[in-house]
């Protein structure tokens, strides 16, 4: 049986350490660190994500802004909008909660954010700057996955990582942060795609295993080696007539066959979801704190 890494306790661990850093910039400097969330439609999943993140940012003592655009909105509108708030001095984090409807090129829209303010670390002079190795703004995820390594004493460095999903959001940037020569990377990593031929051959060398697929319970118990540690990077709702709302939430990886084999598994939820809260607004900080020096 393994141990739970209990994500929601470690991202309320660095959601302290931020706070006690905003409270000391606001003090010795008057900035109170700005975060715009931009969410287009409504998507259910994406408007408790944004809701998530406000509250977060505001109770930590940082000003969220909400910034709302109809499903069919015309991408000039929204241009428009990031040019104003790249402009504006009171916001110091931008980020464009994602997926966006069908019709917005979701890189363009990205690119027009200014990499400064890109809080999401998803612009491409951000994703350059840490694969080559001096990061600004990691990508909230793949930082969380990272802390929560270091912070249950499974540090990654020597070890076979291997990660499944190639995403530009988790599967490519974890991949990179983990690759680097520095004492809290340092690993050997393998990513798995839709193009891998046979992913459990591969999963199985895992010590540790990233499950980032976007796909239900994809990886089961005979994809994985008996001491693997276990990060599941998936939010999926599964029909579930016992369920009130009608749907339970589940990884990309079926939790109680693996878990009866790894040494460490984080929950769904419960377990990285928390942290890519904790880790945006240590960005947010961040990108506050560069603007004051
Ligand atoms: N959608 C799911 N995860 C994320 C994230 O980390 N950032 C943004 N912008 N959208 C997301």
């Amino acid at each position: 049986m393994s141990n739970i890494i209990d994500g929601k306790a470690i991202a309320a661990e660095i959601r302290s350490e931020v706070e006690v850093s905003v409270s000391s910039l606001t003090r010795d400097t008057g900035i109170v660190p700005g975060l715009a969330v931009v969410l287009v439609g409504d998507n259910p999943a994406s408007q408790v994500y944004v809701r998530n993140k406000q509250k977060s940012a505001s109770d930590i003592g940082m000003n969220p802004m909400d910034i709302k655009f109809h499903q069919d909105v015309d991408i000039a509108i929204i241009e428009a909008k990031l040019d104003q708030l790249n402009e504006d001095e009171s916001v110091h984090g931008i980020l464009v909660q994602l997926p966006l409807p069908g019709h917005l090129d979701e890189k363009s829209i990205i690119r027009r954010i200014n990499p400064m303010k890109d809080v999401d670390g998803l612009h491409p002079e951000n994703v350059g700057l840490l694969l080559a190795g001096i990061p600004r703004f990691v990508p909230a995820t793949p930082a969380g996955i990272q802390e929560l390594l270091i912070r249950t004493n499974n540090n990654p460095s020597g070890q076979h990582v291997v990660v499944c999903g190639r995403s530009d959001i988790v599967g490519k940037p974890i991949s990179a942060l983990l690759l680097q020569k520095d004492k809290s990377a340092n690993a050997t990593v393998t990513i798995c795609h839709t193009g891998t031929k046979d992913m459990g051959a591969i999963t199985r060398q895992a010590d540790i295993l990233i499950a980032a697929v976007g796909i239900p319970e994809l990886i089961t118990s005979d994809m994985v080696s008996d001491g693997v540690v276990v990060i599941d990077v998936g939010i999926n709702r599964k029909p579930d007539s016992s369920k009130k709302t009608g749907y339970k939430l589940v990884g990309d990886v079926e939790y109680i066959g693996v878990s009866e084999k790894a040494s460490a598994i984080t929950p769904v939820p419960g377990g990285v979801g928390p942290m890519t809260i904790a880790m945006l607004l240590y960005n947010t900080m961040k990108a506050a704190k560069l603007t004051s020096e």
